[in-house]
């Protein structure tokens, strides 16, 4: 494995301060999702938190990672762990407090680690002191207006949007009106429009950023502006259901989210070498390519490779795709196979023994593609799903749904440090806030550490590689001929890539072998595994 080399942006960068500015660090950067909650306890009370992610920025550094994007810290009550926000430019108690935060990003910049935390504009929660005196001023009140209050039609809600939670995005007040929350009830949606709201977001952006955050992750970067009138979704035709994010979905993606955008940006370039990126729920190549128009996000998720099933006839359009969406604008791609809202991939894959050789097949793939990438905490340990009691759900979908859906909570378990329980070293408390299953002792950090043949291993040689070697170079992919089932691809400056999901195993290509997420003996890439060549 070649040694570990930082790139020289971020050498000799001044402790507490920005590593040195390198106006696009982030094209090609491998971020990395920390879910608070679930990365490591500092505290003792079974929840992550700041302290807890301090004391780990070492495993960080030696796993290779650019940056970190740090999930929601800020007071909140909760309802949505998190994402509904009740002071944006403050720290959570359970989590830490500002000069915990502080320390947090001085130590980071001095490992060469780039921080980025996440920006919730669309919500807030309903603990929000500007929604209690929304609710106390009443109907017509400028307190109101921050807001989407309206009126009903009879005992009806003021229109046919569903939450995304589940159950009507509408909630009645005791004086009659109703207050749109496209998620749950406690996090009612801002009205865009107000120049007030716009204002205390970029007063948010600058507080965080005048501390030295390196850029924003944004939610709900689709959401935001609302069409006039609030008017009914149309169901489709054939299904007669509404059409939950595609373009009848009136709840997102309307035109008018560019402007805050617009204002977004205009912060950030005041603010040289910061960056955000969009969480983008829009699957349509050329309105994704409008969220990364100049002077708009650095960045946008694309969810392609989160969604696409284990096959090369998935796999290559959830590529050609995300790099069609930003063939034409100033970004790079951006790519996730896991994040805290979705199944993990192993298990996505097919969970067990093969769900982990096709994560490790992924990994590889994620790793070799052009563009930033977000590795979501566990990923690099090839965490599964978790099938948790009915009685450890926590995520509001659970009860939204009338428990019919299960919610996210089974990729959020806590990350397992070392030992063999109860809490492999997360918390020193054995209750931890999603119980850890037993049996956990060889997926942790330490356990991998000590074996060349662990997911953590791969993950630090390709992030290694990915890092140093010069074949990485360059942002264009040629597509190669591959066997039935295969997927390969040539990087500019010499990168190959060959990922084999076919049931049998297939001819290496020419080449020096860089990395490989299985053995490759006798000329052969086994099935459900991929391999780096260079010339
Ligand atoms: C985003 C977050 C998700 C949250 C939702 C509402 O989709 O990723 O976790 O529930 O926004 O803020």
């Amino acid at each position: 494995m070649p040694p570990v080399e930082r790139r020289p942006d971020t050498d000799d960068s001044p402790a507490g301060g920005r590593p040195a500015p390198s106006a696009d660090w982030w094209r090609d950067a491998v971020f990395y999702q920390v879910y608070v909650r679930s990365f490591a306890d500092g505290n003792g009370d079974g929840v992550g938190d700041l302290i807890g992610i301090r004391s780990r920025l070492g495993h960080l550094a030696e796993l290779g990672v650019d940056a970190l994007w740090i999930t929601p810290f800020y007071p909140s009550p909760m309802a949505d762990h998190g994402y509904d926000v009740a002071d944006p430019r403050d720290v959570e108690p359970v989590f830490g407090d500002l000069a915990e935060f502080d320390a947090l990003l001085a130590e980071a910049h001095a490992l060469g680690i780039r921080v980025t935390i996440d920006l919730v504009p669309n919500h807030t929660s309903d603990h929000h002191e500007w929604f209690q005196a929304a609710l106390a001023a009443g109907p017509g009140s400028a307190e109101r207006a921050r807001y989407l209050f309206r009126d009903g039609r009879g005992a009806e809600p003021p229109n046919n949007w569903p939450s995304v939670f589940g159950g009507p995005a509408w909630t009645r007040v005791p004086d009659g009106q109703w207050y749109l929350h496209i998620f749950a009830p406690e996090q009612p949606d801002l009205d865009f429009t107000n120049p007030e709201v716009i204002a205390d977001l970029e007063e948010t952006m600058r507080f965080w950023l005048d501390r030295g955050v390196d850029g924003f992750r944004i939610d709900v970067a689709h959401g935001m502006a609302k069409p006039d009138g609030l008017p009914d979704m149309v169901p489709m035709e054939d299904t007669g259901l509404l059409d939950d994010h595609g373009p009848g979905d009136k709840r997102f993606d309307q035109d008018g989210v560019h402007a805050v955008h617009r204002r977004i940006r205009s912060v950030l370039d005041q603010y040289p070498g910061t960056m955000a990126v969009g969480e983008v729920w829009v699957s349509d190549d050329a309105r994704l390519a409008q969220y990364v128009r100049e002077d708009e996000l650095q960045l946008a998720f694309n969810f392609k490779l989160l969604t696409a099933d284990w096959s090369a006839e998935a796999l290559r359009p959830a590529i050609t795709h995300s790099l069609a969406a930003v063939a034409r604008t100033p970004a790079p791609a951006c790519w996730v196979l896991s994040n805290h809202d979705r199944p993990r991939h192993v298990t996505r894959y097919g969970g067990g023994e093969l769900g982990l050789r096709r994560a490790r097949a992924a990994a590889l793939l994620q790793l070799a593609l052009p563009g930033a990438v977000y590795v979501y905490n566990g990923d690099e340990l090839g965490m599964p799903d978790v099938d948790l009691p009915d009685e450890a759900l926590q995520d509001p979908i659970w009860e939204r749904s009338g428990h019919a859906e299960r919610g996210r909570d089974a990729g959020r378990v806590p990350v397992p440090w070392s030992g063999t329980g109860p809490s492999y070293g997360f918390s020193s408390s054995p209750a931890t806030w999603l119980p850890m299953p037993e049996g956990w002792g060889g997926l942790t950090v330490e356990a991998q550490a000590a074996d060349p043949s662990s997911m953590q291993s791969l993950y630090r040689a390709a992030l290694a590689l990915r890092r140093s070697a010069k074949a990485f170079g360059g942002e264009e992919l040629e597509w190669l001929p591959a066997p039935d089932g295969c997927l390969a691809f040539r990087r500019p400056d010499g990168l190959v890539c060959l990922v084999n999901m076919s049931a049998a195993a297939v001819p290496l290509p020419e080449g020096r072998v860089l990395l490989a997420s299985a053995p490759v003996g006798e000329g052969l890439l086994p099935a459900d595994s991929a391999v780096w060549l260079t010339a």
